[in-house]
């Protein structure tokens, strides 16, 4: 019977001896080991514990199939992106740098042609822009028939999916690279845009003095047989929030700028470097 905190911290590692997954042994035993010296190190009191299950329960309750809180708290305290470090460290300094997914990548978005436009609503705000590039290997080499998955918020900080006048599909787009691993499709300059802060994270980083923002961007799954697929995104160089995005999803790598065009429309160049399995 443990009598001292470090008896306990023991007793209770101890307790996962006998899990007989070697994987979830060890995650637990680190769990124990890594919660209890938290709770140690700012001696945590009874309220403060009590703060903390009450703020989880709900961050659970604000749950839904729409709604992901515990995925947006993982996302501000940087979690979402420390594992994507670690399970997408830089191989190639060649290729396309991952970041964090989101919860607003849907399935099935529209099937579009070289060229087209993802705008799929009437709204007439927003600064027109043509996004283009090539799907390349890490040598340079065109990679066609790669696929692109792109979606990006609307002229007013919220997607499709959030917006419930607004046509399924919009600001989405699937498309297929050329022969010469081109691609290129009309959309309009994304802007930054808060994440969801009506709930217990809002509550979170208005607590801690923080803002919701993250800095203008466009999503991007590029994926090819034979390649590793690559989930990131593409930043405006001139957005606000580079150097503070709330979920610290931002590698300097992915920062683009959108060209003026003679037509008074805006240009970004970007070419996605795919790594071979
Ligand atoms: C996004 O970029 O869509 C996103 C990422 C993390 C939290 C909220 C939104
Ligand atoms: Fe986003």
């Amino acid at each position: 019977m443990a009598t001292t905190e470090n008896e306990l911290t023991a007793e209770v590692i101890a307790s996962f001896n006998r899990t007989t997954d070697p994987r979830l042994k060890e995650i637990m035993q680190s769990l124990v080991k890594h919660i209890h010296s938290f709770a140690k190190e700012v001696r945590l009191s009874d309220e403060e514990w009590m703060f903390a299950i009450e703020f989880l329960t709900a961050t659970g309750k604000m749950c839904s199939d729409v709604r992901q809180e515990f995925i947006l708290l993982s996302d501000t305290l940087g979690l979402s992106s420390l594992v994507d470090l670690i399970n997408h460290a830089k191989g190639d300094e060649r290729a396309t740098e991952p970041t964090i997914l989101g919860p607003f990548h849907v399935q099935n978005s529209p099937v579009l042609k070289y060229g087209d436009s993802i705008i799929q609503r009437t709204l007439d705000i927003g600064e027109p822009a043509l996004v283009r590039g090539r799907v390349v290997d890490v040598n340079g080499k065109p990679i066609a028939g790669a696929l692109l998955d792109v979606w990006q918020t609307d002229a007013n900080g919220l997607y499709d999916i959030q917006e419930s006048t607004e046509v399924s599909g919009n600001l989405r787009g699937i498309f297929h690279s050329r022969d010469d691993g081109g691609y290129a499709f009309q959309t309009i300059r994304p802007v930054p845009y808060p994440i969801p802060d009506d709930g217990p994270v809002g509550k979170m980083l208005r607590l801690v003095n923080r803002h919701p923002w993250r800095a203008a961007h466009i999503h991007a799954i590029v994926s090819a047989p034979g390649y590793r697929s690559v989930t990131t995104h593409i930043f405006d160089e001139d957005s606000k929030y580079l150097d503070s995005d709330t979920v610290f999803g931002v590698k300097g790598s992915l920062i683009k700028k959108f060209l003026p065009q003679s037509d008074g429309t805006l240009l970004l160049e970007y070419d996605f470097v795919l790594v071979q399995e």
